[in-house]
């Protein structure tokens, strides 16, 4: 793919004629916004230096992380949103006390795995955007450079996991070659530090392993995979299969909405309109399938036979990308239509799954499933919150954020 860059090796993105169509639900969500804003500061020294990790079962409070998470940046980048609206000290200054947390992951690189996008965008690159603190440029920069560094060959595809022993021998060797729909947000860290350093190989790694995705993570009816495995000696592609989801050929809602966030956001770094193309067709397929509530299911092909849990994060994820995506379309028909359908995400969501006003929640949205094969649903998730603040953001005409 031929790069559009300027002369100052900025890709394609001020050249974009971007817009926001307005939402028809703007009170709703205006004040969905204000009271999560309002929880966040109020979360602030309930947490201390704690990072929500998942919901505890059968309640509306948080159990937390420990190190090595990958769920640890999503309380750190709610309250840098918060911080972005209301200039609050107290909500950049303990969003920036994690920063030992995460300085302990840049030093443990057996730790390192595509998740280094949520934790530092959400993190560091937070800080930077909104301060212009160095340190966190720096950490930022290391980030990406890990990152970039789990491309290797013969591999078109940044490696996603880490084979750990406690695997077993046969689910070790799969996730060796295995690239995973999860990984895609984790390219905005490279498409930001290809733009920050102006060296042009972070965009060229982060576009390789996006094509690659569109490739064998995107089927042709537009649902997607979960994982597809590769031949870890050759390279080839072997098949697509399922980790989170209901089987292999189903298609994992958080899944689809990872790859429409990620393909979306994709085009705003790079103006490729492929991208943006192939984000609107994922879109379409979300707007056949989804419960006439507007909160997603855990899985978009479940049967009269199978749990039907919601998963409100998959709803957020998909609205705050649906939202991105109108955007990408600008004022045309095209940004309303997904306008309108983001709003229904994010009505449901409010409608039937906000914990705003529920002073005894540690968190925002109720129905999170983080993986429902391991008997994990029904829960508060730290990022469903995460994303539902960023969606309410997009709705009412914000555009800055960290990826
Ligand atoms: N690990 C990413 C997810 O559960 O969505």
């Amino acid at each position: 793919m031929e790069l559009k860059q300027d002369s100052d090796n900025n890709v394609g993105y001020e050249a974009l004629e971007l817009y926001q169509p307005p939402t028809a639900h703007r009170e709703v969500f205006q004040a969905a916004l204000d009271r999560a804003v309002e929880k966040i500061t109020e979360l602030v020294p309930r947490f201390g230096l704690r990072n929500p990790r998942m919901g505890i079962p059968g309640t509306n409070r948080y159990a937390f992380c420990i190190p090595d998470e990958w769920v640890a940046s999503f309380w750190p980048g709610q309250m840098w949103l918060a911080y972005s609206l209301t200039g609050d000290p107290r909500l950049k200054n303990s969003a920036r006390m994690r920063r030992e947390y995460f300085r302990t992951v840049l030093e443990h690189p057996r730790w390192h795995d595509h998740d280094l996008g949520f934790l530092f965008s959400l993190s560091a690159v937070a800080d930077y955007s909104l301060t212009g603190n160095e340190v966190s440029r720096d950490m930022a920069l290391r980030a990406a450079d890990f990152l970039a560094a789990r491309w290797r060959q013969p591999m078109p595809f940044v490696m996603c996991w880490n084979p750990m022993l406690r695997d077993g021998p046969e689910f070790m060797a799969r996730k060796t070659g295995t690239l995973n729909v999860d990984s895609m947000q984790a390219m905005a860290l490279l498409f930001w530090a290809g733009r920050e350093s102006g060296q042009a190989s972070f965009a060229e790694i982060a576009n390789q392993h996006l094509e690659t995705c569109q490739r064998y993570l995107v089927r042709d009816d537009y649902s997607t995979y979960h994982a597809y495995e590769f031949n870890p000696r050759t390279g080839e592609p072997m098949s697509g299969f399922t980790h989170q989801g209901l089987h292999d050929e189903s298609c994992w809602s958080r899944g689809q909405a990872w790859a429409i966030h990620g393909f979306a956001q994709a085009y705003l770094y790079s103006g490729e309109t492929a991208y943006r193309d192939t984000a609107a067709k994922l879109a379409d397929y979300v707007a056949a399938h989804l419960p006439e509530d507007g909160v997603p299911l855990w899985d978009y092909n479940l049967t009269a036979n199978d749990e039907p849990y919601r998963d409100s994060s998959a709803g957020a994820v998909t609205a705050a990308g649906v939202y991105t995506l109108a955007r990408c379309f600008g004022g045309g028909d095209k940004g309303a239509h997904y306008t309108k359908l983001a709003d229904k995400l994010l009505l449901g969501l409010v409608e039937k799954c906000d914990l705003t006003g529920d002073a005894s929640a540690d968190g925002l949205l109720s129905e999170g499933a983080a993986f429902v094969g391991l008997g994990r649903a029904n829960n508060l998730l730290p990022y469903g919150d995460y994303y539902y603040v960023e969606a309410l953001m997009r709705s009412v005409g914000h555009t800055e954020f960290f990826w």
